[in-house]
């Protein structure tokens, strides 16, 4: 049974069961909600307290269910997975399964630091066939398998990427299997980097990476949030496992049908950050999540898309011309900027206000004050301002979060607003939409109300994309 469940249907609380095995409440937060896998030895101590209930099995669970993720499009493809030495190795088991349950032809390498992660045995028993772990491998060598193995697969992953492996690539080492495969290949790569905060965003590594984008190899990932380590927390956590699915079936282009192949695709995504003064500002919650989906779905379906994304704390979606923006006013600067394009869908949850004045300096507070006024202005409306310009595309989608008479307020604002579709979504606070995973929405058209069930964001943008592609007529484009 999972850690959750045992924790929730009446076992002990988290805090109970941490002093009992003597670690920390954070950490079974952590191990609970699939952030980390315990050591044998904190495995055993569960698996006693819960009175053999949850077992060090089930920590390898990690993901989702597999029917709501991603990757259907990488249906029995050739992958060969390479694994680098981090603590977010063990995200790569969940991969293997998930990969192989797409009927994946799996082939892995494991680096010498790979090994003390996860062993040869536990990735042989996922994927029905021992790991590559040797250069010199008198086994596979005679043929020169290091150079099969890179031309044997329609895509290369390597997940974790540590700062070294990505050192190596970028200056063109070769002295073990994992880099000799990475150098001998022709075959599209994606890289997962892992790795600590300060790692990541040392001058090095920022240099191998763009070296690595500028060869055309694909990046996804890191995350935001916390790491493995007690403590910190940054841009350095893995991407999710359905992330990279996301990811590998961009790469590998093999998603099915390309509906929008040869068409733009503009997309605004996350929230904007309105400067009060050098340290505050105004904002919406918003994380993203839906906007980037729809701009991977796009990127899926063939289109070329231009993402514009305010502040996030979740990866650039791979395959997408990603523009990252803090302000409204930058905001409506990179759509202009993006323009012509065949599609605009804006799902950004831009800030209506801005500082009328911005402070250059902070504002501090004044002794025996216990009121302070801002004098805002509004910020201007990308959404109006291009449905009704002169660039305007020829299908233009907006976005209405609302609380109240979701789909009343959401035909109001699509007359109001100029645009051909709002998708409406109600974000009253007990449903939890902001930031979660599921999204139950209603699709305004001028004719037509569709009232769609609820699902994950990556669902619901890829039924958009299904309907965007199935409206748009390449005439209406040249009209
Ligand atoms: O905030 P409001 O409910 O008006 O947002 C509806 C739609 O308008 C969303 O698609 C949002 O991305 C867009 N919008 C915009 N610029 C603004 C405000 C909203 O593009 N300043």
């Amino acid at each position: 049974m999972k850690l959750s469940l045992w924790l929730k249907t009446g076992g002990i609380s988290a805090r109970e069961l941490a002093a009992e095995i003597n670690t920390t409440e954070a950490t079974i937060s952590r191990l609970k909600n699939g952030h980390a896998l315990p050591s044998m030895e904190m495995a055993g101590k569960i698996a006693e307290a819960t009175g053999g209930a949850v077992t060090a099995n089930d920590f390898l669970d990690l993901g989702p269910d597999s029917a709501s993720i991603p990757g259907g499009g990488l249906d029995s493809a050739r992958v060969l997975l390479i694994i680098s030495g981090g603590i977010a190795a063990y995200k790569s088991l969940d991969l293997i399964r998930r990969l192989k349950e797409r009927n994946c032809t799996l082939h892995v390498i494991l680096t010498r630091a790979a090994e003390e992660f996860v062993t040869p045995l536990s990735v042989g028993a996922l994927t029905g066939a021992a790991p590559h772990t040797d250069l010199f491998d008198a086994r596979t060598e005679f043929d020169v398998g290091h150079i099969r193995l890179a031309r044997e697969s329609d895509l290369i992953i390597v997940a974790p990427a540590t700062a070294d492996l990505m050192a190596k690539m970028a200056n063109g080492h070769a002295d073990d299997l994992a880099t000799a495969v990475l150098l001998a290949t022709s075959t599209p790569v994606l890289l997962a980097p892992a790795m600590n905060p300060h790692m990541w965003s040392h001058p090095s590594t920022r240099r191998n990476v763009a070296q690595l984008k500028a060869d055309g190899i694909s990046v996804i990932g890191p995350n935001e949030g916390e790491m493995a380590e007690a403590g910190e927390s940054g841009v350095g956590r893995m991407a999710e496992v359905p992330e990279i699915l996301n990811a590998l079936e961009n790469v590998l282009g093999k998603a099915g049908a390309k509906p929008l192949e040869g068409q733009h695709v503009i997309v605004t995504s996350g929230p904007t950050h309105e400067p009060i003064d050098p340290v505050r500002y105004i904002a919406n919650r918003s994380s993203g999540k839906q906007g980037h989906a729809i701009a991977a779905a796009a990127a899926r379906a063939g289109a070329r898309v231009t993402l514009v994304t305010g502040p996030v704390g979740i990866a650039d979606p791979a395959g997408v011309d990603v523009i990252h923006v803090e302000a409204a006013a930058e905001m409506l600067k990179a759509v202009e900027g993006a323009l012509p394009a065949d599609i605009a869908i804006f799902a950004a949850a831009v800030a209506d206000w801005r500082m009328a004045q911005l402070a250059d300096q902070k504002l501090k507070k004044k002794p025996g004050a216990t009121e302070m006024t801002l004098d805002l202005v509004q910020n201007p409306d990308i959404l109006k301002l291009v449905s009704r310009g002169h660039k305007r595309p020829p299908l233009v989608v907006g976005f209405a979060a609302e609380t109240q008479n979701v789909v009343e307020n959401a035909k109001a604002k699509r007359r109001a607003k100029g645009c051909d579709w709002i998708v409406a979504n109600d974000v009253a606070h007990e449903r939890g939409v902001m930031g979660g995973e599921k999204n139950a929405v209603h699709l305004v058209m001028e004719q037509d109300i569709e009232d769609w069930p609820e699902m994950t964001k990556e669902q619901v943008a890829e039924m958009l994309i299904e309907r965007v592609a199935s409206a748009f007529s390449p005439a209406k484009a040249s009209a």
